[in-house]
């Protein structure tokens, strides 16, 4: 129906930072606040879908949204995996740490008379690229790409590489949009259509655009 073109599908949200634990009390995160990645969740709920959010570290409120909560890159990535099965829609907006500390410490690590101090960090998972493989036929994966450059050509690079259908990219050497603010301007890649352009506007209105691009091409995809 035309007020809830979602109906009868299962969407797969992502949103906001991993944090990554140096010892009990400290941590490596990043500025995600989990604001376009909330208000995709929302969004799909409105539009009929059945919804269920991976939350990572974030600075909104997740009331009356089915909440998976994780910490971590390791933890986003086992929760995405148990839940991607049974899923129509994914959308992947979480900010993931590319790295974690190497050796967690279960005791705070004390202060040294020495200047400096060194921890050492090891990659973590791309999560989309360890589910590359468990993608189904119908299902429709979308990601997005925070550039500073090239936009257009590294988005596409990541579409392909993660095997996406779909990839919205941001500039994020503009200050007025992404990274904490309440509105966005998006392109959206695609692998067989021309890219479209959200304008900026609102995140829940470039959700909004995200989510019936998705289904376009879940439609195309299940017709
Ligand atoms: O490669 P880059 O981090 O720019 O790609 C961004 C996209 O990849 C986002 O959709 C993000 O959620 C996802 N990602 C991921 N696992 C990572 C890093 C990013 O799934 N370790």
């Amino acid at each position: 129906c035309a007020e809830k073109p979602l109906a009868g599908l299962k969407v797969l949200v992502t949103a906001g930072a991993t944090s990554e634990p140096i010892d009990p009390v400290r941590f490596i995160s990043n500025r995600s606040s989990g604001k376009m990645g909330v208000a995709a969740a929302r969004k799909a709920q409105s539009l009929g879908a059945e919804v269920t959010l991976v939350a990572g570290s974030v600075s909104v409120n997740l009331d009356g949204l089915n909440v998976v909560k994780v910490q971590t890159a390791l933890e986003m990535l086992e929760a995405v995996k148990k839940e991607i099965e049974s899923t129509d829609i994914l959308v992947m907006a979480a900010a993931v740490a590319d790295f974690r500390i190497a050796e967690y410490s279960d005791t705070k690590i004390k202060k040294t008379d020495e200047n400096e101090m060194t921890i050492r960090l090891v990659k973590n998972p791309d999560i989309l690229k360890e589910i590359a493989p468990l993608k189904k036929a119908g299902q429709v994966f979308a990601g997005f790409a925070a550039e500073s450059d090239n936009l257009a050509a590294n988005a596409r690079k990541k579409l392909n590489e993660k095997n996406l259908d779909m990839i919205a990219a941001n500039d994020i050497s503009r200050s007025d949009i992404g990274f904490g603010t309440d509105e966005n301007e998006l392109t959206v890649f695609f692998r067989d259509r021309e890219a479209v352009n959200t304008g900026k506007v609102p995140k829940e209105k470039a959700a909004e655009t995200i989510l019936l691009l998705a289904k376009e091409v879940h439609g195309k995809k299940n017709g």
